[in-house]
């Protein structure tokens, strides 16, 4: 039985669920242009009776597939005969319990918990979903791919082009707007990169168009695959917290991927009988760039049975367009102002009872400062979830007592600019790198002890240090 005979894609619109076979190439459906979506016949599927069955799997590490933190789940995300499946060993992350954090955040001790998704392979969650978007495309035997990108998805297609030589790469991103770690990466690993002069808004709409004209195969989560691979980031969750649902899961939104992904992935272990109750989930925009959070909050849009208000939604970018309002903020990887993913992102929220938040550049580099202090570290957006559970703490929206997981998108070493400007204690730097988005002051500042090269007077400072 082949697996690919019981996956399809489909409409997300309940007025059109146009079904199209999984060996189609496509990022939107072929009828009506609303997203597509990766469904299963599950009763003709070999799926676990528990989660816990899949643990077992581990054992089994010295084989590709059973490594994979991703692949581990493939019952979950069934849609590929594994010959054609497409692994460099993503999905090792760490679920770690902080108490720094959790007393950052007004949380009691033991309940808040940060996922670590910066340990990838490429040090981002965008490995996740671009090991199950990458075996589509070697299913359906592409030779291009391409995405736009604030740098992590072009980082992680980047990897998996390098590594494998599957395919030959071409990424877009914006000029300037890119953090130094990321870029680094697009260009070390070999794959063509356009500077685009323009913003990753501008860049998603050419990218589209142009893998539209040219037959390329395009990586951005527009294109359903990668979301499933981005489901296993829950399941890891619910394996370390052996298998215990949190109350609460906090993730930044940047172009919405994430949280689409997340609440797929939980209606689905709901309807499978895999886990009881669904936990709640927290989307937090950088207030910059908070286009969910004015439709969510403000213009209280909702997913409405699959038929969120689309007055409301035309209305919102047209006066973007009017005011000629571009996303801003220091956290580079969600600056974002047109998330593609917005549709599934209501949905997920009508999953999960969720909610969205916005917090300020100086919340998150404050709490940024905090994960690091506490933890492994983070970059900027990353730290948007932590700052968000800090503010949802603030207003009673969660209790002291809730067990609270923050999914850390991206590795700490991403973004050094912006991380040595909040420490450093050098005024010009921090004006020049974070004064603008309105950033006033470093409270968690670690700086560094300039000292003369005399051993005396090293071993004199050493010794008034706490
Ligand atoms: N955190 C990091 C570190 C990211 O790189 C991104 C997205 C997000 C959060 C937001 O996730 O889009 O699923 O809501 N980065 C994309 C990129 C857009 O091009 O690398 P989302």
């Amino acid at each position: 039985m082949a697996l690919t005979e019981n996956a399809f894609q489909r409409c997300i619109n309940p007025d059109c669920r146009t079904t199209r076979a999984i060996s189609e190439t496509l990022t939107a459906c072929p009828a009506c242009g609303d997203l597509l979506d990766i469904e299963y016949d599950w009763n003709r599927l070999p799926v676990p009776k528990k989660l816990s069955e899949i643990e077992a799997r581990w054992s089994r590490r010295n084989e590709p597939l059973e490594f994979s933190g991703v692949w581990r789940f493939r019952q979950l995300l069934a849609f590929a005969p594994e010959d054609k499946i497409v692994t460099i060993g993503e999905g090792q992350t760490i679920l770690q319990n902080s108490r720094a954090v959790a007393a950052y955040c007004g949380l009691n001790p033991d309940r808040l918990f940060l996922q670590y998704e910066g340990l990838n392979p490429s040090g981002s969650f965008k490995d996740n979903g671009m090991t199950a978007a990458v075996t589509h495309a070697h299913i359906v035997g592409a030779r291009h791919a391409a995405c736009a990108s604030t740098g992590n998805t072009s980082a992680s297609l980047a990897i998996f082009a390098s590594t494998t030589q599957m395919f030959k790469v071409i990424v877009f991103v914006g000029s300037g707007k890119i953090a130094y770690g990321k870029l680094s990466q697009a260009l070390d690993f070999g794959s063509k990169t356009l500077q685009l002069l323009g913003d990753f808004d501008d860049a998603m709409q050419q990218v589209q168009e142009v893998c539209r004209r040219e037959k390329i195969y395009l990586c951005n989560s527009v294109n359903p695959f990668r979301l499933e691979g981005q489901k296993t980031i829950i399941f890891r969750v619910l394996e370390s917290l052996r298998w215990e649902v949190p109350d609460w899961i906090a993730v930044p939104g940047g172009n919405l991927g994430n949280s689409s992904a997340f609440g797929k992935a939980l209606a689905e272990l709901k309807h499978l009988g895999l886990i009881d109750r669904i936990p709640r989930l927290a989307v937090i925009n950088a207030a910059g760039s908070n286009t969910l959070h004015q439709l969510y909050n403000d213009r209280k849009v909702r997913w409405s049975r699959g038929r969120p208000d689309a007055e409301s939604i035309k209305g919102f970018y047209d006066e973007m367009d009017r005011t000629r309002r571009r996303a801003t903020t220091l956290a580079t990887a969600i600056q974002i102002n047109r998330p593609v993913s917005l549709k599934k992102a209501l949905r997920a929220l009508d999953i999960t009872d969720g909610v969205v938040r916005q917090v300020t550049d100086q919340e998150i580099l404050d709490a940024k400062a905090q994960v690091g202090a506490g933890g492994f570290g983070c970059e900027p957006a990353s730290a948007a979830s932590v700052a968000g559970v800090r503010l949802l703490r603030q207003e009673g929206v969660i209790a002291p007592s809730d067990r609270v997981v923050c999914i850390l998108t991206g590795h700490q070493l991403k973004d050094p600019t912006t991380t040595v400007a909040y420490h450093a204690n050098d005024p010009d730097q921090f004006e020049k790198v974070l004064g603008s988005q309105g950033v006033k002051s470093a409270p968690h500042a670690n700086s560094p002890i300039v000292v003369d090269n005399d051993l005396n007077k090293i071993i004199d400072l050493i010794r008034k240090i706490e």
